[in-house]
């Protein structure tokens, strides 16, 4: 028997009018527990029960829940209308201060989720180019809509949609390579490099796991420079996460483009497509259309400034870096201590354990029951990837641990 304010209750009533209980199909996965509060680095359901959150968001809350600076800053811009509808001061000082931190880029476009500033991406390469065909890896997401949600399909030409419902003509222009072929790309290249508009890719695909192989980044930016090819990086879950100055930054690669969305914006919907100059011709002229009603909106400009101020010079990067770090190092001895051989793989700020013994996909399939069990335990993670924030301390740290330490003991009895 369930009481009307326990989480299955609420859960049912989610369920009685909304698909799943849910509205994203990304939290289909522990849609039975109802949030209603986050502040910090904590997270409460419906029942009063805390939890110790790695899924932030699932990456927006880099700076931790509600952060009183961002906050603020938000709340006084939005005092003064929040959609605006023409240029607006505050888009001009957004677009200044992402610029400063990915000095690379000459422009920036603001949209309002990872998915448009993906599918504004393509546009612009394709207009660039004249080309039409884009190449795209195995087992990275690019957001939800027809034209990149695709799986291998019976030849890289030939990808499947990865769900009922998308039109084939979408992605008939797409090829899906494998990740971490070198020399496939290559020959994909030699075959018919002058038709390829773009390669996407997650420089470090951080939910799916998957790091790049040494060399592979620099081979793929001499590729696509060498055939004219824009390279595009998806930075939509690294950007401003793994470093002030993103992935690019970090691996010592320069993309032609690069979207941003998340962490930047420390919760508030907002995204951003940053890049050269001549990747940008015919916007200005609408030749090139680039459109969107809630783009630079006053709240999503001020919490991107209020971000990049708040993290400028460096500091929080080395703050939740060290957390991260220190966090891997003890959930690494903890598993050790319960005869379990894991090694953490990833980037401070969002890494996953690798059990040793274990295949790639047994291992992640092991990850992904740990983090279940975890949930049990009072830590939530979204898939297996630990995703630190400013907000994490030392109490939140002990908590995990400790819980880490029970929910490895239903896991391994269970
Ligand atoms: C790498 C990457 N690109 C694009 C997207 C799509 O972003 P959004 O969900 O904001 O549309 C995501 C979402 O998780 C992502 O991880």
């Amino acid at each position: 028997m369930h009481t009307a304010n326990d989480n299955t209750a609420w859960h049912n009533r989610a369920a009685a009018h909304t698909p799943g209980g849910v509205h994203s199909n990304a939290r289909l996965v522990g849609a039975e527990t109802v949030l209603v509060r986050g502040e910090g680095p904590w997270l409460w359901d419906v029942e009063g029960n805390r939890y110790a959150d790695y899924m932030l968001g699932r990456g927006p809350a880099y700076l931790g829940h509600s952060p009183a600076n961002i906050l603020e800053a938000v709340n006084a811009a939005s005092a003064n209308g929040m959609c605006l509808g023409s240029a607006t001061q505050l888009e001009i000082e957004a677009s200044e201060a992402m610029l400063s931190v990915v000095p690379w880029a000459d422009q920036v476009r603001f949209t309002s989720s990872g998915t448009e500033a993906v599918q504004s991406a393509l546009r612009l390469a394709r207009a660039a180019t004249g080309r039409s065909t884009v190449i795209q890896f195995e087992g990275q997401y690019h957001g939800w809509v027809d034209g990149v949600s695709l799986i291998a399909g019976p030849s890289v030409d030939r990808p499947l949609p990865a769900t009922k419902g998308q039109a084939p003509s979408s992605y008939s222009d797409t090829v899906l390579l494998p990740w971490n072929d070198l020399p496939l790309l290559e020959r994909i290249f030699t075959e018919r490099g002058d038709t390829i508009a773009a390669v996407i890719m997650e420089p470090v695909n951080i939910f799916g796991g998957v790091m790049p192989a040494d060399g592979y980044l620099a081979g793929v930016r001499e590729l696509t420079r060498r055939h004219g090819t824009v390279l595009i990086f998806d930075e939509v879950v690294t950007g401003f996460r793994l470093a002030p100055g993103s992935a690019a930054d970090l691996l010592g690669v320069t993309p032609d483009l690069g979207t941003y969305a998340k962490a930047m914006g420390s919760g508030w919907p907002v995204s951003a497509i940053a890049g050269a100059s001549w990747l940008f011709d015919g916007v200005a002229s609408d030749q090139v259309r680039l459109s969107g009603t809630y783009n630079g909106n006053s709240a999503a400009m001020a919490a991107v400034i209020a971000t990049i101020e708040a993290t400028r010079g460096g500091a929080v990067h080395a703050a939740v870096d060290e957390y991260g770090t220190a966090l891997a190092t003890r959930l690494v001895a903890k598993a050790a201590e319960h005869g379990i051989a894991v090694r953490n793989e990833g980037y401070p700020a969002g890494f996953w354990l690798s059990f040793d013994s274990l295949s790639a996909a047994d291992s992640q399939q092991a990850g992904f029951e740990v983090a279940k069990a975890l949930r049990g335990r009072g830590v939530i993670m979204y898939r297996r990837t630990w995703l630190s924030s400013a907000a994490h301390d030392a109490e939140t740290m002990d908590f995990t641990v400790d819980a880490f330490d029970r929910a490895l003991s239903d896991w391994s009895h269970g």
